[in-house]
């Protein structure tokens, strides 16, 4: 490869395209990638592990997701993520005895409410179900009298019809805690994390219904119980997905919400990730919000997880800090002087931004950073819309190809990953062939420039359309433990390197995973990689 100092080298992530089995579940294998295919034959490539002990996530079997995948690629090594470091401060007991936790069940003592808000499941992307019941059972042994669970339902991160298996896990402690004297715990209100406050889009009547509906009981469903709730939207709809299940509030036999929010309660948001707990930390705590009309907010003391906004810091009160990168791929860079873009659409935004950057938003020196996003469709389901934002994204990175002045860039295309959340199979094709062909005219540019690029993805998702069942099978909407692709197109390619290929004997560190492309990113630039990375994916003779 030649010294490719001053041409670009790009970052390439198709969100949520993984190498799956090529069988009838996998929109990848299915989909027209002439691009794809021609790059896979003829330059550099392997297979990354994006899941589990590969990018610091507790379990081995635990998917992949875009904030971990991102930020291992801007880590340039596997850290320990949210959940993980969530489960050992449990586990070493740290996690009772910080301050926020601690400052909260101090303002619910006297006998005020604790509020817990959060993604009620295991898929432990934004949330994980034992968060909840660690928090239920602490609350419960500090002797805290009255507690309520605003619970948003998955079927994205899990199975599509599933909340109730988590409901009624929650239900069983309530049950056991309500048999004592005085104790009153219970759910208070839920809904289809796409419908309501889980949003990521600024599109602030998703929000402002959760808010009505958690704080001031406000909402025309009303039910008696979340499985009563549950049970009658089903039957209804029997294929509705649980992340698009209608809000509703549960009431006692007066029709009297069971869970307002009132002066002196306490409020934690259970999920630990950012990009999605952000809009409604910012209603709960933010004096100048106007997002929408909040009524009459009660003094309510609100703690999230864990940090959803390093820039501003929200929530005040964090249960664990942040997971720190000290010196995230793009600070490196910047430190050498290297012009860089990030370029993506909304849904992905945060991702290219405070992801890669281990949490910093904003450009640090905004002479050298240019973070560039393209608006992504509101009001549309994305299988309606399955090419997204794929060819303005091209179209933009030809023309900062063409210009010059960059020697990085990271580009994310979200559709095979927002496209794979619907479950629909035929949008999930025509997904995968947006983004093949705006690869196509990225790389065609890049030749022109003599620039290079890893091609590749932050986990898999739509090469998994299709779960098996007990009696066939279902839509898969969530993210896969498949490997994905990476290719190295650099436009000078003689054949005289090859990119290091998965071993089973490998240890996890050595396994090519997510981790390792920052290091290969400066050996594609030219430059010494330095010693605390992951090494490079480059191998030659
Ligand atoms: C979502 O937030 O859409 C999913 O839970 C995870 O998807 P992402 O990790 O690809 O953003
Ligand atoms: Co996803």
């Amino acid at each position: 490869m030649t010294n490719t100092v001053n041409k670009p080298v790009l970052l390439i992530v198709m969100d949520g395209w993984g190498i799956g089995s090529g069988g009838h579940e996998d929109a990848i294998a299915q989909a027209n990638t002439p691009v794809f295919d021609r790059l896979w034959s003829g330059y550099a490539h392997t297979r990354l592990f994006t899941h589990g002990p590969y990018v610091g996530l507790p379990a081995a079997k635990d998917m992949g997701g875009s904030e971990v995948g991102h930020l291992t690629m801007g880590a340039g090594m596997i850290l320990d993520q949210g959940p993980t470091r969530i489960n050992k401060a449990i586990a070493d007991n740290s996690f009772f005895a910080s301050s926020a936790l601690q400052q909260v069940m101090e303002v619910v003592a006297n006998g005020t409410t604790l509020h817990l808000v959060g993604l009620l499941s295991d898929g432990n992307i934004h949330s994980h179900l034992n968060h909840f019941k660690t928090l239920i059972e602490y609350a419960f042994e500090q002797g805290v009298k009255r507690l309520r669970v605003h619970a948003l339902l998955d079927g994205r991160d899990v199975g599509i019809q599933t909340a109730q298996k988590y409901v009624c896990e929650l239900e069983e402690d309530f049950a056991y805690i309500n048999g004592n004297e005085g104790f009153d715990y219970g759910f208070a209100s839920g809904g289809g994390r796409e419908r309501i406050i889980m949003d990521r889009d600024y599109d602030w009547s998703k929000v402002e219904q959760g808010w009505n509906m958690m704080v001031h009981g406000q909402c025309e469903q009303r039910f008696p119980s979340m499985l009563a709730a549950i049970n009658h939207f089903r039957e209804r709809q029997p294929d509705i997905v649980d992340q698009d299940l209608p809000g509703f509030v549960i009431v006692d036999q007066d029709n009297q919400a069971l869970g307002k929010m009132t002066d002196g309660d306490a409020v934690v948001m259970v999920n630990f990730r950012g990009d999605r707990a952000v809009e409604i930390t910012e209603a709960f705590e933010l004096d100048d919000f106007d997002g929408f009309d909040r009524g009459d907010k009660p003094d309510l003391t609100y703690a999230g997880m864990m940090v959803y906004d390093e820039d501003r810091n929200l929530p005040k009160l964090q249960l664990m800090g942040p997971t720190k990168v000290d010196n995230p791929f793009g600070k490196r860079i910047l430190e050498l002087g290297i012009k860089q873009f990030r370029l993506t659409e909304t849904q992905k935004y945060p991702h290219v931004t405070f992801f890669f950057n281990g949490g910093y938003r904003q450009p640090l020196d905004e002479s050298m950073e240019d973070y560039i996003l393209i608006p992504s469709d509101k009001g549309v389901s994305f299988s309606d819309a399955p090419q997204m934002k794929a060819a303005e994204i091209a179209g933009k990175a030809v023309e900062l190809i063409e210009s010059g002045e960059y020697g990085f860039g990271l580009i994310n295309f979200a559709n095979a990953d927002m496209v794979g959340h619907c479950g629909n199979m035929a949008s999930a094709i025509e997904a995968v062939e947006a983004v093949d062909k705006a690869v196509g005219q990225i790389v065609e540019a890049l030749e022109q420039a003599g620039g290079a690029a890893l091609i590749t993805a932050d986990h898999g998702n739509a090469e998994e359309m299709l779960v098996a069942t007990k009696t066939g099978h279902e839509p898969s909407t969530k993210h896969s433990v498949n490997p994905v692709p990476c290719i190295l197109f650099d436009a000078a390619y003689d054949g005289s390197y090859q990119l290091r290929q998965p071993d089973a004997a490998d240890a996890a560190l050595a396994v090519p995973g997510l981790s390792h492309l920052a290091a290969t990113l400066f050996e594609m630039m030219g430059y010494a990689v330095p010693d605390d990375l992951n090494p490079s994916l480059i191998e030659r003779p």
